[in-house]
């Protein structure tokens, strides 16, 4: 088959690879029938994550087809239409136990295009499938539920469900970029008074608007001071930090009104400044968070019912075997307005 091989730091090709074979009784080959690409995956070709080898296959969300499963597999059958979510649970060890899968101490957790092969091929090898698995309802589209795989659960839990948004509140998003704007799409969910959209790039913004945020601000034009001229001038209830740069942390400390809460999505490469000297007084609660995932399901129920607009996320589709043109779109995303990018079977 053909697979997104990464190469090492700078370097991966569209290229042939033998097929996936099962290999745990747990195990599913399903075959991709959409994928995308993650900003994540940049950062591994950049040689960001380590613990990605060369010859690793990368990718971590698709919808596929179950072509066969292993002896131990109950929940998915070969014909099955499914969702391949970025997290694969063992669903046994303590933490799977309680639902914040992706800690899984047992082999599972983020492990597609990271640990082991993952999704930017033609097929793939789905550890502990019952679990990692999500059969689709036949109104979802391929396109809308990849959305699912990574992106809206991981706004919905790290930064809307750990940032406690609730009706009324003033909420600040900061990055409009896929994850940011997948915040405000479920922090809509909750009825805020405000959303306001924070980032460097007037492109994003102007997404940021159409996604819903009441009100979009330049980084460079005073978010502190801008946000001290709204309501009652204490700051934001919720701060969602989508960026993962020292700037944007401190700048989501001080956006933040006293009693508030500042949850952080970023994956962070360097230090930043926890400014304690200023927020011990403040009651303040920051909150971290790799995706567990464990809202999939919910977030599934509502694509089905029509209660989750997913329509403008992807701005770019291709074929399968356009998998370079896609990387290139997705890499340049200031000069294409890339949000994310769709690859489909041919
Ligand atoms: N915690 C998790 O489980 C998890 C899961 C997926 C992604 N992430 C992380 O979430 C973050 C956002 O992901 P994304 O795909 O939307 O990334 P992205 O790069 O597409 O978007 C980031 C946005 O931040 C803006 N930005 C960059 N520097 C800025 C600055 N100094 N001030 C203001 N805005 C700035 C950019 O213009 C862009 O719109 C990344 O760090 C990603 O790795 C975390
Ligand atoms: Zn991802
Ligand atoms: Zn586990």
């Amino acid at each position: 088959m053909k697979a997104l091989v990464y190469n090492g730091p700078g370097r991966h090709a569209w290229t042939d690879v033998p097929d996936p074979q099962l290999q745990d009784p747990g195990d599913a080959i399903v075959r991709i029938d959409a994928v995308t690409i993650c900003g994540t995956d940049l950062h591994i070709l950049k040689g960001d994550v380590p613990e990605t080898t060369a010859g690793r296959i990368l990718g971590h969300e698709a919808v596929g087809t179950v072509e066969s499963v292993g002896a131990g597999v109950q929940s998915v059958r070969a014909g099955d239409r499914v969702l391949v979510s970025c997290i694969s649970p063992c669903g046994r060890c303590a933490y799977c136990r309680v639902g914040v899968y992706g800690q899984c101490r047992n082999g599972g957790g983020w492990i597609l295009g990271h640990l082991v092969d993952g999704t930017q091929a033609q097929y793939v090898r789905a550890p502990f499938a019952d679990t990692s698995l999500y059969p689709l309802p036949a109104n979802v589209t391929d396109e809308s539920a990849l959305l699912l795989a990574d992106i809206l659960p991981t706004s919905y839990e790290v930064g809307v469900l750990n940032g406690k948004v609730s009706p009324g509140d003033t909420v600040v998003v900061v990055g409009a970029g896929p994850i940011g704007l997948a915040a405000i799409t479920t922090a809509r969910l909750f009825s805020p008074s405000r959303i306001i959209a924070v980032d460097k790039a007037k492109t994003r913004l102007d997404a940021a608007l159409e996604f819903g945020a009441t009100q979009a601000i330049l980084v460079d034009d005073d978010p502190v001071a801008t946000l001290r001229g709204i309501g009652d001038g204490l700051g934001a209830d919720t701060v969602i930090e989508a960026v993962g740069v020292p700037e944007t942390f401190e700048l989501s400390t001080e956006l933040v009104r006293p009693g508030g809460r500042v949850a952080n999505i970023g994956v962070h490469g360097k230090p930043a400044t926890l400014h304690l000297e200023s927020l011990w007084i403040r009651n303040v609660t920051i909150t971290t968070g790799l995706v567990d995932a464990y809202s999939t399901p919910r977030l599934l129920t509502m694509l089905a019912a029509g209660q989750l607009d997913t329509s403008k996320f992807v701005t770019h589709r291709f074929g399968l075997d356009e998998m370079m043109d896609a990387y290139d779109v997705f890499a340049d995303a200031a000069d294409t307005g890339a949000l994310k990018v769709a690859l489909f079977r041919t």
